[in-house]
């Protein structure tokens, strides 16, 4: 996710800025800008990579400027695609986050009145746009060039002509730092901590003008008042947003990233070209860890919803195993775009003759230049080595494929579509009852085995659970389909290992309340997760997690959810390192 500073003050802007981007390295970035005031100029650096040395940049001796790391979206990592980007006569200049929905529309427009555009991206037409409203009045042009916009943006901007900043904002995080006699805006707080803990946090429908005597803020066309608060955090705890870790961090983020990457691939329809899939046979999925879990996930849909046969290869397996292939698409999902065993595999796969498409979280990266083509999860940077958000965008855009490609009526995909829509609000549900979760983990802490169970979905389901919980928590968990407990899992069974069952909501509900029977009577403790209105479940288990109703393909996301907070709250009451746990690296880039 990308990054955004801006300064008015006394100090050298290109300093502060620079300072202030680096306090945000940590959310990731491909390439960084900065535009500063010099005179009635702008003086402008744009760099792909990172930033490195902050003293060996000299952009210029001014004290008012933008700054921006970008984490590319619309166009490839560029310094022609970095911000700020600038308008016609260059004398404007822009940083922005978010996405421009509308961007393509706008653009030929603009294109059609004469405007050239430098770069591929959505910003650039925000720079346009003001410029063609700009009369002498910054704040009146970016108020009207903002109210063309669809989508969500925070965006700085400044004139060469003028002595202020104006900001807006809707639907992406923008925070005011109030100083003595400077003010830095930025999209995050730990960018603005090293110069003061006074901050305004903006709201959706702010316009914000910075000038060197103060700021005002204007919403609905009047001035307003909003309240600065201190901020009491470290800059580290600042880095988490306040969360304890970065998973938890993560884990909460996930509406917004459900949100995003409904955003990039539904408008009235689901907007993905899926020519990919043209005359094949069969589907291979190749994945690692949590994405081999979404794979599995993958199949499940993709099968039930297709009838397109599905096979699902860890990519160290499929490295040396080289399965006979027919007319087969081989999907690589990969959040880092970066596993090794994963771009190896995507290579065999190529030269066995399956087309590629990688499900790649990270823009640029190697995975995407390999595959023949690409679909973006929306996640954002994740920092935590359990991956929690980006598994969740992965099966958002598992189900859309699955939607698009099913031959089912329009009116069922609908349906299943508008359901799609509400699961952000669904997972705020989840995130609600936290603290319940929480109680139920501390009791799972003192143990040092468990075994995850369900059928159906509910399988893939429990073995990503089982995953979270021995990566974080260091607890032994094993999942399996409840129906083979029989044939030996039973022996390890009994008051010392508690048995974790997920409980889908469709034919194997039945046969799953049998086999938490049998469990009971083996005398483990069983949590089971649930939905909210089951009131059967209860009569059988010693706890049971609440997730909102849903269709029983969405239960993938609650469930996860609800299981990806027992493992977190299981190792916080253990007392381990959650966020990097021993042995293990969020990018494994050997095989
Ligand atoms: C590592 C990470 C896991 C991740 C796996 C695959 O093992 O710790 O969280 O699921 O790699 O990573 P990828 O980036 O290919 O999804």
């Amino acid at each position: 996710m990308c990054g955004i500073a801006g300064y008015i003050g006394f100090r050298r802007a290109d300093e502060v800025i620079i300072s202030a981007l680096k306090r945000l390295e940590y959310r990731g970035y491909d390439s960084w800008g900065i535009a500063v005031k010099h005179g009635n100029e702008i003086r402008l650096i744009k760099r792909v990579g990172a930033i490195g040395d902050a003293k060996a940049y000299n952009v210029a001796d001014g004290n008012l400027g933008v700054g921006h790391t970008r984490w590319a979206t619309h166009g490839k990592p560029s310094e022609i695609n970095a911000h700020p980007h600038t308008d016609c006569s260059g004398k404007i200049a822009v940083v922005h986050n978010g996405i421009i929905s509308n961007f393509q529309s706008l653009r030929e427009e603009l294109e059609n009145r004469g405007h050239e555009f430098k770069s591929e991206t959505d910003t650039e037409v925000i720079a346009h746009l003001i410029e063609e409203n700009y009369g002498g009045d910054l704040k009146e042009a970016v108020e009207k060039a903002v109210s063309r916009l669809r989508g969500s943006y925070a965006l700085v901007t400044l004139h060469a002509e003028r002595d202020e900043l104006v900001a807006a904002r809707y639907k992406s995080p923008l925070v005011l730092g109030v100083g003595d006699e400077e003010w830095i805006i930025a999209s995050d707080v730990p960018a603005i901590l090293d110069y003061t803990s006074r901050v305004v946090y903006l709201e959706d429908g702010d316009l914000v003008v910075l000038r060197r005597n103060g700021f005002e803020i204007w919403s609905g066309g009047k001035k307003i008042e909003r309240r600065a608060e201190t901020i009491p955090w470290s800059i580290e705890d600042a880095e988490k947003g306040g969360y304890e870790h970065f998973m938890l961090k993560e884990i909460h983020e996930t509406p917004r990233v459900i949100e995003d990457t409904l955003f990039e691939y539904l408008s009235e329809d689901i907007e993905i070209d899926v020519s990919f899939s043209a005359g094949i046979s069969e589907v291979v999925f190749i994945a690692c860890g949590t994405s081999y879990h979404a794979s599995l996930i993958g199949k499940y849909l993709i099968e039930k919803l297709t009838g397109i046969p599905v096979r699902v290869e860890f990519a160290s397996e499929f490295i040396y195993h080289q399965p006979p292939l027919h007319r087969a698409l081989a999907i690589a999902i990969t959040q880092s775009g970066e596993t090794a065993d994963t771009l190896e595999a995507m290579r065999i796969a190529k030269k066995l003759g399956a087309r590629t498409l990688a499900i790649v979280n990270v823009l640029g990266s190697t995975a995407t230049r390999i595959a023949d083509h690409v679909l973006y999860t929306r996640a954002g940077p994740e920092i935590s080595v359990a991956a929690t958000k980006s598994f969740i965008a992965q099966l958002i855009v598992l189900y859309l494929i699955a939607l698009k490609l099913s031959g089912m009526p329009g009116s069922d995909v609908n349906r299943l579509i508008d359901e799609l829509r509400i699961m952000p609000e669904l997972v705020r549900k989840i995130l609600g009852r936290e603290d319940e979760i929480r109680q139920t983990a501390e009791r799972l802490a003192t143990f040092e085995n468990m075994m995850y169970i369900g059928r159906g979905i509910g399988v893939p389901i429990a073995m990503e659970g089982a995953l979270k919980m021995k990566e974080i928590s260091y607890i032994h968990a094993e999942a399996y389909p409840a129906g083979e407990l029989k044939h030996g899992p039973f022996a390890l069974l009994g008051k010392k290992t508690p048995v974790i069952a997920s409980l889908i909501p469709d034919e194997t509900y039945e046969i799953m309340l049998n086999n938490i029977k049998e469990v009971k009577a083996r005398e483990s403790i069983v949590v089971a997760v649930a939905e909210e209105d089951d009131r059967e479940v209860e009569k059988y288990v010693d706890h049971v997690i609440r997730v909102p109703k849903t269709e029983h393909i969405f239960t993938a996301v609650t469930h996860s959810i609800a299981l990806q907070l027992l493992a977190y709250y299981t190792a916080r009451k253990r007392g381990c390192e959650i966020d990097k746990p021993r042995n293990l690296a969020k990018s494994v880039t050997v095989e």
